[in-house]
């Protein structure tokens, strides 16, 4: 379509297909806090660019003259729901930092195509909007696990309350990690979307701090005592625990259980035998250990481990379509998208979101049929060479 329009009309896109193009513009655009809090990671950065890197170890060899046009089938079954393509939305939170319509948005078009959207539990915008804004499509719910056990069923009961079927626990952000950027700037990205940050109203409850503060008349020293209580009880500074994974499941019932944050093999393996339902390779985007491995380093050796056991989801570093059809070709069974969506979100709202969604499928379909692939099922590592 973009060669079409560009063709026929002398229409140039709205935005740049390019995602590190895209992600120059928006860092014009954005206030300077919000751009290094998305863009960057933890110390040195190294585990940022290692994501990328990771990338480069591994080139694709195509194959020609399949049987594989018009139209190739990327579809797949994902937690019993048959999706269009295996991409997801990754949990980022507080996105009326990018724009005004935020969560909204990236949960609106996400539902359009039929994709999966993961609400985080930092998200500046409450459960029940972004419910209504994505409309009858999958939606997952994305849990800083509270130490408090009473918040953290009223956020399951939330969430179950307004149609999140997947539950994916983050479990390698307990505490923040090491953000230079955000550590010079003097930038905390909570407390800026306190006021319409859910849970509060749970969190101080819980706190019998004997006050709302989402009411109307609740002062500013509230709202920001309550973002600090809302941050100090929910996921700050006390790691869960693998024993307490038998409290979740109660609490959350049959429906599946997605690990989030997992690299090492070791911890793969176990989330198959506490009888989790998925796991998501990543390292938070390169923002909690610098000199972490680049995720999709991680990758072969746990597909080897757990393929088949259980779902391997992976996040990190994805910037093109050639990306996704690495990660696939390599085992996993979903990739998730992160920053690249922000940078769309940041530049035209819900339009900027679609543009980014779409131009990621149509590379990615485009790279599985000239690879001589027809489906997902033909897309494996013998299309892949390792450098
Ligand atoms: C995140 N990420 C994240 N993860 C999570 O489990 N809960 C959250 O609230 C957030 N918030 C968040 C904010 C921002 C601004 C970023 C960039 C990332 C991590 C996210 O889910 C995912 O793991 C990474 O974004 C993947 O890396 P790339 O593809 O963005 O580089």
């Amino acid at each position: 379509q973009i060669y079409y329009n560009a063709t026929l009309y002398n229409q140039t896109p709205i935005a740049s297909t390019n995602f590190d193009r895209l992600e120059a513009s928006a860092k014009l655009l954005l206030p300077a806090t919000a751009y290094n809090y998305a863009a960057g990671g933890a110390g040195l950065e190294k585990t940022v660019a290692a994501n990328r890197e990771a990338f480069d170890l591994w080139r694709i060899i195509p194959q020609v003259m399949h049987d594989v046009s018009p139209q190739r089938n990327l579809s797949t079954s994902l937690f019993g729901r048959r999706l269009p393509a295996p991409v997801v939305m990754a949990p980022v939170g507080v996105q009326t930092l990018f724009h005004p319509t935020g969560e909204r948005a990236t949960a609106k078009v996400f539902g359009e195509m039929g994709l999966p959207y993961t609400l985080s539990t930092a998200t500046s915008t409450g459960f029940a909007d972004v419910a209504k804004a994505n409309g009858n499509n999958p939606r997952w719910y994305q849990l800083y696990w509270p130490s408090d056990d009473d918040l953290t069923r009223s956020y399951l009961r939330s969430a179950k309350q307004n149609g999140y079927e997947v539950l994916v626990v983050t479990v390698d952000t307990w505490d923040l990690g090491w953000r230079t950027r955000d550590l010079d700037q003097g930038f905390f990205p909570f407390i800026r979307g306190i006021g319409v940050q859910i849970g509060l109203e749970d969190a101080c409850a819980h706190e019998k701090l004997g006050f709302n503060p989402l009411a109307p008349n609740a002062t500013a020293e509230q709202q920001q005592m309550a973002a600090l209580y809302h941050v100090i009880t929910t996921s700050r500074g006390i790691s869960p625990v693998w024993r307490n994974l038998t409290k979740l499941r109660d609490w959350w019932g049959d429906r599946p259980i997605v690990l989030k944050g997992i690299q090492s093999v070791v911890d793969a393996v176990k989330a198959v035998e506490y009888g989790m339902d998925g796991i998501i390779i990543s390292n938070h985007g390169g923002r909690q250990i610098d000199g972490a491995i680049g995720s999709l380093e991680a990758l072969p050796a746990i597909v080897e481990a757990v393929k088949g056991k259980i779902t391997i989801g992976f996040d990190g570093g994805i910037r093109s379509g050639a990306d996704i059809f690495k990660v696939i070709a390599l085992g996993a069974d979903f990739v998730q998208l992160g920053r690249p969506i922000l940078w769309g979100l940041a530049l035209q709202g819900e339009k900027g979101v679609r543009h980014v969604l779409k131009s990621l499928l149509a590379e990615f379909d485009l790279t599985v049929g000239l690879s001589g692939c027809h489906e997902l099922g033909d897309v494996n590592s013998t299309l892949l060479k390792a450098r």
